[in-house]
Protein backbone atom coordinates (compact mmCIF):
# COMPACT_ATOMS: atom_id res chain seq x y z
CA UNK A 1 0.00 0.00 0.00
CA UNK A 2 1.25 3.24 -0.60
CA UNK A 3 -0.52 6.26 1.54
CA UNK A 4 0.47 9.90 0.31
CA UNK A 5 0.45 12.17 3.02
CA UNK A 6 2.60 15.36 2.15
CA UNK A 7 -0.26 17.25 0.04
CA UNK A 8 1.47 20.73 1.81
CA UNK A 9 4.71 19.80 0.08
CA UNK A 10 2.21 19.18 -3.18
CA UNK A 11 -1.31 17.40 -3.93
CA UNK A 12 -2.02 15.66 -7.14
CA UNK A 13 -3.60 16.89 -10.56
CA UNK A 14 -7.22 16.69 -10.40
CA UNK A 15 -8.12 14.46 -13.07
CA UNK A 16 -10.52 17.38 -14.23
CA UNK A 17 -7.63 19.30 -14.19
CA UNK A 18 -5.39 17.62 -16.26
CA UNK A 19 -8.38 17.04 -18.83
CA UNK A 20 -8.60 20.41 -19.29
CA UNK A 21 -5.08 21.11 -19.91
CA UNK A 22 -4.57 18.52 -22.59
CA UNK A 23 -5.89 21.31 -25.28
CA UNK A 24 -3.23 23.36 -24.63
CA UNK A 25 -0.68 20.96 -24.93
CA UNK A 26 -2.27 20.14 -28.29
CA UNK A 27 -4.17 22.24 -30.64
CA UNK A 28 -4.63 25.15 -28.87
CA UNK A 29 -0.93 25.96 -28.76
CA UNK A 30 -1.31 29.47 -29.91
CA UNK A 31 0.64 32.33 -27.80
CA UNK A 32 -0.91 34.98 -26.51
CA UNK A 33 0.75 37.87 -27.87
CA UNK A 34 0.25 36.66 -31.44
CA UNK A 35 -2.76 38.74 -33.02
CA UNK A 36 -3.49 35.61 -35.32
CA UNK A 37 -6.21 33.13 -34.63
CA UNK A 38 -4.63 30.77 -32.47
CA UNK A 39 -2.90 33.31 -30.52
CA UNK A 40 -6.42 35.22 -30.17
CA UNK A 41 -7.84 31.78 -28.98
CA UNK A 42 -4.98 31.83 -26.30
CA UNK A 43 -5.43 34.87 -25.05
CA UNK A 44 -9.61 34.39 -24.27
CA UNK A 45 -8.20 31.42 -22.34
CA UNK A 46 -5.62 33.63 -20.41
CA UNK A 47 -8.54 36.09 -19.72
CA UNK A 48 -11.55 34.25 -18.73
CA UNK A 49 -9.31 31.88 -16.55
CA UNK A 50 -8.43 35.55 -14.76
CA UNK A 51 -11.48 36.44 -14.95
CA UNK A 52 -12.85 33.28 -13.30
CA UNK A 53 -10.20 33.27 -10.47
CA UNK A 54 -11.45 37.14 -9.71
CA UNK A 55 -14.79 35.99 -8.88
CA UNK A 56 -13.84 33.32 -6.38
CA UNK A 57 -11.54 35.84 -3.92
CA UNK A 58 -14.22 38.33 -4.99
CA UNK A 59 -11.77 41.25 -6.77
CA UNK A 60 -10.94 42.72 -9.83
CA UNK A 61 -9.33 40.42 -12.65
CA UNK A 62 -7.11 43.48 -13.45
CA UNK A 63 -5.80 42.39 -9.43
CA UNK A 64 -4.45 39.04 -10.67
CA UNK A 65 -1.02 38.91 -12.16
CA UNK A 66 -0.07 35.08 -13.21
CA UNK A 67 3.49 34.23 -12.14
CA UNK A 68 5.76 30.87 -11.95
CA UNK A 69 4.04 30.01 -8.32
CA UNK A 70 4.28 30.78 -4.80
CA UNK A 71 8.08 31.68 -4.78
CA UNK A 72 7.91 33.87 -7.44
CA UNK A 73 4.49 35.88 -6.36
CA UNK A 74 6.43 36.55 -2.79
CA UNK A 75 9.38 37.39 -4.00
CA UNK A 76 7.72 40.08 -6.26
CA UNK A 77 5.12 41.48 -3.49
CA UNK A 78 8.65 42.43 -1.49
CA UNK A 79 10.56 43.66 -4.35
CA UNK A 80 7.73 45.93 -5.40
CA UNK A 81 6.82 47.07 -2.29
CA UNK A 82 9.88 48.67 -1.66
CA UNK A 83 11.04 49.54 -5.47
CA UNK A 84 7.25 51.24 -6.51
CA UNK A 85 6.08 51.72 -3.35
CA UNK A 86 8.32 53.15 -1.24
CA UNK A 87 8.38 50.70 2.01
CA UNK A 88 11.06 51.19 3.98
CA UNK A 89 10.54 48.64 6.53
CA UNK A 90 9.47 44.66 6.60
CA UNK A 91 7.82 43.69 9.11
CA UNK A 92 7.59 39.87 9.19
CA UNK A 93 8.06 36.61 11.34
CA UNK A 94 10.71 34.13 11.71
CA UNK A 95 8.51 31.30 10.89
CA UNK A 96 7.73 32.61 7.28
CA UNK A 97 8.53 30.45 4.36
CA UNK A 98 11.74 30.90 2.56
CA UNK A 99 9.82 32.57 0.25
CA UNK A 100 9.24 35.42 2.50
CA UNK A 101 12.28 35.12 5.46
CA UNK A 102 15.42 34.64 2.70
CA UNK A 103 13.70 37.45 0.23
CA UNK A 104 13.37 39.61 3.23
CA UNK A 105 17.02 38.89 4.42
CA UNK A 106 18.27 39.72 1.04
CA UNK A 107 16.54 42.84 0.47
CA UNK A 108 17.70 44.33 3.94
CA UNK A 109 20.74 43.16 2.97
CA UNK A 110 21.17 45.29 -0.48
CA UNK A 111 18.54 47.47 -0.33
CA UNK A 112 18.23 50.39 2.61
CA UNK A 113 15.25 48.83 4.51
CA UNK A 114 14.61 47.70 7.70
CA UNK A 115 13.76 44.37 8.68
CA UNK A 116 12.01 43.39 12.11
CA UNK A 117 10.64 40.19 13.07
CA UNK A 118 7.05 40.26 14.81
CA UNK A 119 7.00 38.59 18.23
CA UNK A 120 5.05 34.94 18.17
CA UNK A 121 4.19 32.31 20.85
CA UNK A 122 5.28 28.46 21.15
CA UNK A 123 2.31 27.88 18.68
CA UNK A 124 3.13 30.17 16.08
CA UNK A 125 0.88 32.47 17.14
CA UNK A 126 1.81 36.14 16.10
CA UNK A 127 1.10 38.53 18.86
CA UNK A 128 -0.78 41.33 17.63
CA UNK A 129 -0.05 43.38 20.67
CA UNK A 130 3.43 43.52 19.93
CA UNK A 131 2.83 43.86 15.31
CA UNK A 132 0.67 47.05 17.32
CA UNK A 133 3.36 48.24 19.09
CA UNK A 134 5.53 48.26 16.03
CA UNK A 135 2.90 49.56 13.74
CA UNK A 136 3.12 52.61 15.83
CA UNK A 137 6.45 54.15 14.16
CA UNK A 138 6.38 56.53 11.45
CA UNK A 139 7.96 54.87 8.72
CA UNK A 140 6.70 53.13 5.38
CA UNK A 141 6.09 49.49 6.15
CA UNK A 142 5.19 46.37 5.00
CA UNK A 143 4.00 43.88 6.92
CA UNK A 144 4.40 40.05 5.60
CA UNK A 145 2.82 37.30 7.42
CA UNK A 146 1.60 34.00 6.05
CA UNK A 147 -1.91 33.03 6.40
CA UNK A 148 -1.15 29.17 7.67
CA UNK A 149 1.72 27.79 8.43
CA UNK A 150 2.86 25.34 6.00
CA UNK A 151 4.71 23.52 8.61
CA UNK A 152 3.31 23.78 12.36
CA UNK A 153 -0.67 24.62 10.65
CA UNK A 154 -0.71 27.57 12.76
CA UNK A 155 -3.41 30.46 11.19
CA UNK A 156 -3.61 33.95 11.17
CA UNK A 157 -6.31 36.05 11.86
CA UNK A 158 -6.36 37.97 8.65
CA UNK A 159 -9.41 39.93 8.97
CA UNK A 160 -7.58 41.63 12.49
CA UNK A 161 -4.04 41.93 10.85
CA UNK A 162 -5.55 43.66 7.89
CA UNK A 163 -7.37 46.33 10.31
CA UNK A 164 -4.00 46.73 12.12
CA UNK A 165 -2.49 48.07 9.02
CA UNK A 166 -5.09 49.44 8.02
CA UNK A 167 -5.43 51.44 10.87
CA UNK A 168 -1.13 52.60 10.83
CA UNK A 169 -1.14 52.98 7.27
CA UNK A 170 0.93 50.26 6.63
CA UNK A 171 0.93 47.82 3.07
CA UNK A 172 -0.04 44.15 4.21
CA UNK A 173 0.81 40.84 2.06
CA UNK A 174 -0.07 37.50 3.25
CA UNK A 175 1.41 34.23 2.08
CA UNK A 176 -1.34 32.49 1.53
CA UNK A 177 -0.37 29.80 -0.97
CA UNK A 178 -1.59 26.93 2.14
CA UNK A 179 -4.59 28.52 2.29
CA UNK A 180 -5.97 29.47 -1.41
CA UNK A 181 -8.34 26.97 -2.36
CA UNK A 182 -9.02 25.59 0.78
CA UNK A 183 -10.49 28.63 2.38
CA UNK A 184 -12.83 31.25 1.31
CA UNK A 185 -11.70 34.74 0.53
CA UNK A 186 -13.61 37.88 -0.14
CA UNK A 187 -11.33 40.16 -0.61
CA UNK A 188 -13.87 43.49 -0.29
CA UNK A 189 -14.33 42.24 3.04
CA UNK A 190 -11.07 41.62 4.43
CA UNK A 191 -9.06 44.09 2.11
CA UNK A 192 -5.45 42.96 1.73
CA UNK A 193 -2.95 44.29 -0.50
CA UNK A 194 -0.99 41.10 -1.61
CA UNK A 195 -1.61 37.41 -1.66
CA UNK A 196 0.29 34.43 -3.01
CA UNK A 197 -1.17 31.70 -4.71
CA UNK A 198 0.33 28.34 -5.62
CA UNK A 199 -1.80 25.82 -8.32
CA UNK A 200 -0.12 22.84 -7.06
CA UNK A 201 -1.09 23.02 -3.67
CA UNK A 202 -4.69 22.48 -4.53
CA UNK A 203 -4.31 19.92 -7.01
CA UNK A 204 -3.47 21.88 -9.94
CA UNK A 205 -0.23 21.82 -11.86
CA UNK A 206 3.21 23.29 -10.68
CA UNK A 207 5.10 25.92 -11.87
CA UNK A 208 1.85 28.32 -11.74
CA UNK A 209 0.13 30.56 -9.80
CA UNK A 210 -0.48 34.32 -9.13
CA UNK A 211 -0.02 37.39 -7.18
CA UNK A 212 -3.14 39.64 -6.15
CA UNK A 213 -2.20 43.15 -5.97
CA UNK A 214 -5.00 45.65 -5.02
CA UNK A 215 -5.57 47.90 -7.64
CA UNK A 216 -5.05 50.81 -5.67
CA UNK A 217 -1.39 50.13 -6.41
CA UNK A 218 0.92 51.21 -8.62
CA UNK A 219 3.48 48.29 -8.27
CA UNK A 220 6.34 47.21 -10.85
CA UNK A 221 7.67 43.98 -12.92
CA UNK A 222 9.60 41.66 -10.78
CA UNK A 223 10.56 39.90 -14.14
CA UNK A 224 11.37 42.25 -17.06
CA UNK A 225 10.71 41.63 -20.75
CA UNK A 226 7.72 41.80 -22.89
CA UNK A 227 4.04 43.17 -22.25
CA UNK A 228 2.84 40.09 -20.81
CA UNK A 229 0.08 40.78 -17.67
CA UNK A 230 -0.07 44.20 -18.31
CA UNK A 231 3.95 44.84 -18.56
CA UNK A 232 3.77 43.53 -14.37
CA UNK A 233 5.15 39.84 -15.70
CA UNK A 234 7.17 39.41 -18.69
CA UNK A 235 7.17 36.33 -20.48
CA UNK A 236 5.41 34.17 -22.65
CA UNK A 237 2.49 33.03 -20.35
CA UNK A 238 2.16 29.69 -19.16
CA UNK A 239 -1.56 28.75 -21.09
CA UNK A 240 -1.85 25.33 -20.27
CA UNK A 241 -0.75 25.96 -17.12
CA UNK A 242 -2.92 29.06 -16.55
CA UNK A 243 -6.22 27.13 -17.74
CA UNK A 244 -5.29 24.31 -15.21
CA UNK A 245 -4.90 27.00 -12.18
CA UNK A 246 -8.50 27.92 -12.83
CA UNK A 247 -9.86 24.85 -13.32
CA UNK A 248 -8.55 23.25 -10.24
CA UNK A 249 -9.32 26.42 -8.19
CA UNK A 250 -13.34 26.11 -9.80
CA UNK A 251 -13.34 22.52 -8.27
CA UNK A 252 -11.62 23.63 -5.09
CA UNK A 253 -14.38 26.29 -4.45
CA UNK A 254 -17.29 24.06 -5.70
CA UNK A 255 -17.16 22.40 -2.44
CA UNK A 256 -14.86 23.95 0.19
CA UNK A 257 -17.22 23.22 2.77
CA UNK A 258 -17.31 19.42 1.97
CA UNK A 259 -13.49 19.20 1.44
CA UNK A 260 -12.62 21.06 4.96
CA UNK A 261 -15.41 19.07 6.90
CA UNK A 262 -13.85 15.44 5.11
CA UNK A 263 -9.85 16.41 5.71
CA UNK A 264 -10.70 18.25 9.88
CA UNK A 265 -12.47 14.68 10.19
CA UNK A 266 -9.32 12.77 8.98
CA UNK A 267 -6.76 14.84 11.21
CA UNK A 268 -8.82 15.04 13.88
CA UNK A 269 -9.00 10.71 13.75
CA UNK A 270 -5.33 10.85 13.28
CA UNK A 271 -4.92 13.09 16.62
CA UNK A 272 -7.07 10.52 18.52
CA UNK A 273 -5.81 7.42 17.23
CA UNK A 274 -2.17 8.84 17.76
CA UNK A 275 -3.40 9.60 21.40
CA UNK A 276 -4.49 6.08 22.00
CA UNK A 277 -1.29 4.45 20.75
CA UNK A 278 1.39 6.87 21.99
CA UNK A 279 1.70 8.59 25.68
CA UNK A 280 4.21 10.59 24.91
CA UNK A 281 3.29 12.50 21.99
CA UNK A 282 2.08 16.11 21.38
CA UNK A 283 1.71 18.22 18.18
CA UNK A 284 3.25 21.74 17.47
CA UNK A 285 1.29 24.80 16.22
CA UNK A 286 -2.54 24.85 17.02
CA UNK A 287 -4.84 21.90 16.98
CA UNK A 288 -8.07 23.66 17.57
CA UNK A 289 -9.61 23.54 13.97
CA UNK A 290 -10.67 27.13 14.35
CA UNK A 291 -6.89 28.02 14.57
CA UNK A 292 -5.07 25.71 12.58
CA UNK A 293 -5.19 24.62 9.15
CA UNK A 294 -6.77 21.52 8.46
CA UNK A 295 -4.41 20.08 5.66
CA UNK A 296 -1.57 20.07 8.21
CA UNK A 297 -0.36 17.73 11.46
CA UNK A 298 2.55 18.38 13.06
CA UNK A 299 4.12 15.49 15.42
CA UNK A 300 6.21 15.63 17.94
CA UNK A 301 6.90 11.46 18.55
CA UNK A 302 8.78 9.75 21.30
CA UNK A 303 12.36 10.13 21.50
CA UNK A 304 14.08 7.32 19.41
CA UNK A 305 17.82 6.44 18.52
CA UNK A 306 16.88 5.79 14.98
CA UNK A 307 15.24 9.37 14.51
CA UNK A 308 17.32 9.72 11.47
CA UNK A 309 16.19 7.02 9.79
CA UNK A 310 12.62 7.43 10.41
CA UNK A 311 11.13 8.76 6.75
CA UNK A 312 13.28 6.25 5.06
CA UNK A 313 11.84 3.36 7.00
CA UNK A 314 8.32 5.33 6.65
CA UNK A 315 8.88 5.24 3.15
CA UNK A 316 9.72 1.75 3.07
CA UNK A 317 6.69 0.68 4.20
CA UNK A 318 4.45 3.05 1.65
CA UNK A 319 3.87 5.76 3.50
CA UNK A 320 5.23 9.64 2.04
CA UNK A 321 5.47 12.34 4.20
CA UNK A 322 7.92 15.04 5.82
CA UNK A 323 9.99 15.33 8.56
CA UNK A 324 10.00 19.70 8.21
CA UNK A 325 9.07 21.62 5.21
CA UNK A 326 9.13 20.05 2.09
CA UNK A 327 10.00 22.41 0.24
CA UNK A 328 13.67 22.37 1.40
CA UNK A 329 13.65 18.33 1.54
CA UNK A 330 16.54 16.90 0.33
CA UNK A 331 18.58 19.85 2.76
CA UNK A 332 19.26 17.73 6.06
CA UNK A 333 19.18 21.01 8.24
CA UNK A 334 16.81 21.78 11.20
CA UNK A 335 13.51 23.41 9.85
CA UNK A 336 14.00 27.26 11.15
CA UNK A 337 9.73 26.93 11.96
CA UNK A 338 10.47 24.65 14.62
CA UNK A 339 13.59 26.51 15.76
CA UNK A 340 11.02 29.45 16.06
CA UNK A 341 8.61 28.12 18.22
CA UNK A 342 11.25 26.82 19.95
CA UNK A 343 10.20 22.91 19.39
CA UNK A 344 12.44 20.87 21.45
CA UNK A 345 15.44 19.45 19.16
CA UNK A 346 16.17 16.13 20.56
CA UNK A 347 12.19 14.43 19.24
CA UNK A 348 11.79 13.09 16.40
CA UNK A 349 8.81 15.27 14.43
CA UNK A 350 6.95 14.45 11.09
CA UNK A 351 4.52 16.31 9.37
CA UNK A 352 1.20 15.04 7.94
CA UNK A 353 -0.52 16.51 5.71
CA UNK A 354 -3.65 15.79 3.88
CA UNK A 355 -6.04 16.32 0.68
CA UNK A 356 -10.14 15.40 -0.24
CA UNK A 357 -8.85 12.52 -1.76
CA UNK A 358 -7.37 11.14 2.00
CA UNK A 359 -8.99 8.38 2.82
CA UNK A 360 -9.70 6.60 6.68
CA UNK A 361 -8.16 3.35 5.49
CA UNK A 362 -5.00 5.72 4.65
CA UNK A 363 -4.81 7.83 7.88
CA UNK A 364 -5.28 4.03 10.04
CA UNK A 365 -2.57 2.04 7.68
CA UNK A 366 -0.13 5.17 8.28
CA UNK A 367 -0.94 4.63 12.50
CA UNK A 368 -0.36 1.15 12.08
CA UNK A 369 2.70 1.50 10.59
CA UNK A 370 4.24 4.40 12.71
CA UNK A 371 3.17 2.27 15.93
CA UNK A 372 5.11 -0.87 14.74
CA UNK A 373 8.02 1.54 13.53
CA UNK A 374 8.13 2.94 17.00
CA UNK A 375 7.54 -0.07 19.09
CA UNK A 376 10.89 -1.14 17.36
CA UNK A 377 12.92 1.56 17.66
CA UNK A 378 11.89 3.62 21.29
CA UNK A 379 14.47 4.01 23.51
C1 LIG B 1 3.71 28.89 2.60
C2 LIG B 1 4.44 28.69 1.30
N1 LIG B 1 4.85 29.77 0.61
C3 LIG B 1 5.48 29.65 -0.56
C4 LIG B 1 5.76 28.41 -1.11
C5 LIG B 1 6.46 28.32 -2.42
O1 LIG B 1 5.55 28.01 -3.45
P1 LIG B 1 6.08 27.44 -4.85
O2 LIG B 1 6.55 26.05 -4.57
O3 LIG B 1 4.88 27.45 -5.75
O4 LIG B 1 7.15 28.32 -5.34
C6 LIG B 1 5.37 27.24 -0.41
C7 LIG B 1 5.69 25.90 -0.91
O5 LIG B 1 5.63 24.94 -0.20
C8 LIG B 1 4.67 27.40 0.83
O6 LIG B 1 4.26 26.35 1.53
Amino acid sequence: MRVYLDNAATTPIAPEVFECMIPYLQNEFGNPSSTHFYGRQAKAVIENSRRSIAKHLNCNPAEIIFTSGGTEADNMALHTSIEALGVKRIITSAIEHHAIGHTAEYLAKHENVELVHVKIDSKGNVDLNDLENLLQKDIKTLVSLMHANNEISTLLPLDKVSALCKKYNAYFHSDTVQTMGHYQFDLQKTPIDFLTCAAHKFHGPKGIGFLFVNKMLKVEALIHGGAQERGLRGGTENLYGIAGLAKAMDLAYEDVIGHQNHVQALKSHMIESLHQHFDDIYFHGETNPEKSLYTVLNCSFPKTDKAGMLLFTLDLKGIACSGGSACSSGAVKGSHVLEGIKADGTRPNLRFSFSRYTTKAEIDYAVEQLVTVFSKTLV
